[in-house]
């Protein structure tokens, strides 16, 4: 298969990255810094998901070379802040809402696009359980979470049709360096595994595991769901 990854540099999208190359899938991916996966059949793009322009000719040159995208993983987001809503600068708001938001719209779409020309597809957005914890400190975060949520359930009704399913795994506390950074700020690990039901950090293999059973072909009923790890709905 040839599975699209955001943001594969490091943390979950790194795993999964790894993860699908010893599958012997194709992975190509992308992130801000330069390619740390070597590997013949992972081909890498340095980008900026939050430019319209450059996530249009990335997946123009994917589909060029690949002629076909199996699966999307929309992993890439900022997860580094940990303040609470009146200490946010608006800058600080606005560079969330242009990589989570719309950063995720603009993949989300193009890639829908292609997959709507294969009559099938695979669609996978990483959210989390802070939309459901509403935990002190996520406000922005999780607002941004929220709206990939929104995005991925309504776009699972838009191209059903077209044999495509569209799910989030939003995933508990995990081991990332985004987290390790924002431990350092607050009781942060801490208070995150009191919010969640099991109250451990969730494993990368934990998604990986829900990953595969989305994208498997027996999942093709599945859509529109989003799936917790570590929460109770
Ligand atoms: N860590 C947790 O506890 C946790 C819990 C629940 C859900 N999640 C979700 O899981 C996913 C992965 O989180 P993580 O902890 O692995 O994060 P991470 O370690 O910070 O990695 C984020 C990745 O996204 C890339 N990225 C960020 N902005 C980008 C942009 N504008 N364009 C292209 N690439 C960009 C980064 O690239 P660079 O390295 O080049 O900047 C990096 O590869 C996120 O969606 C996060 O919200 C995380």
């Amino acid at each position: 298969m040839v599975i699209l990854i955001t943001g594969t540099s490091k943390g979950l999208g790194r795993y999964l990255a790894e993860y699908y190359l010893k599958k012997t899938h194709t992975v190509i991916g992308c992130s801000l810094s330069a390619n740390v996966i070597m590997h013949p059949s992972y081909h890498h793009t340095q980008l900026d998901l939050s430019n319209e322009s450059n996530v249009r000719s990335w997946v123009n040159s994917v589909r060029k070379k690949f002629q076909t995208i199996d699966v999307l993983i929309c992993n890439a987001a900022i997860v580094s802040s940990a303040l609470f809503l009146t200490l946010t600068p608006g800058n600080l708001m606005e560079s969330f809402l242009k990589t989570n938001v719309a950063g995720v719209f603009y993949i989300l779409r193009e890639v829908s696009k292609q997959m709507i020309k294969q009559k099938r597809g695979r669609i996978i957005a990483i959210s989390s359980i802070t939309t459901a914890t509403h935990q002190e400190g996520t406000s922005v975060y999780s607002a941004t979470k929220c709206a990939v949520n929104e995005l991925i359930k309504i776009l699972a009704k838009e191209v059903s049709s077209s044999n495509i399913t569209c799910n989030v795994i939003a995933p508990g506390m995990m081991k990332t360096n985004a987290s390790e950074e924002l431990a350092k700020k607050l009781e942060w690990e801490k208070e995150m595994l009191q919010k969640q039901t099991i109250q451990r950090v969730i494993l990368k293999e934990e998604v990986a595991h829900v990953s595969d059973f989305l994208i498997s072909p027996r999942s093709s009923s599945i859509t529109g769901q989003v799936i917790y790890l570590g929460l109770s709905n």
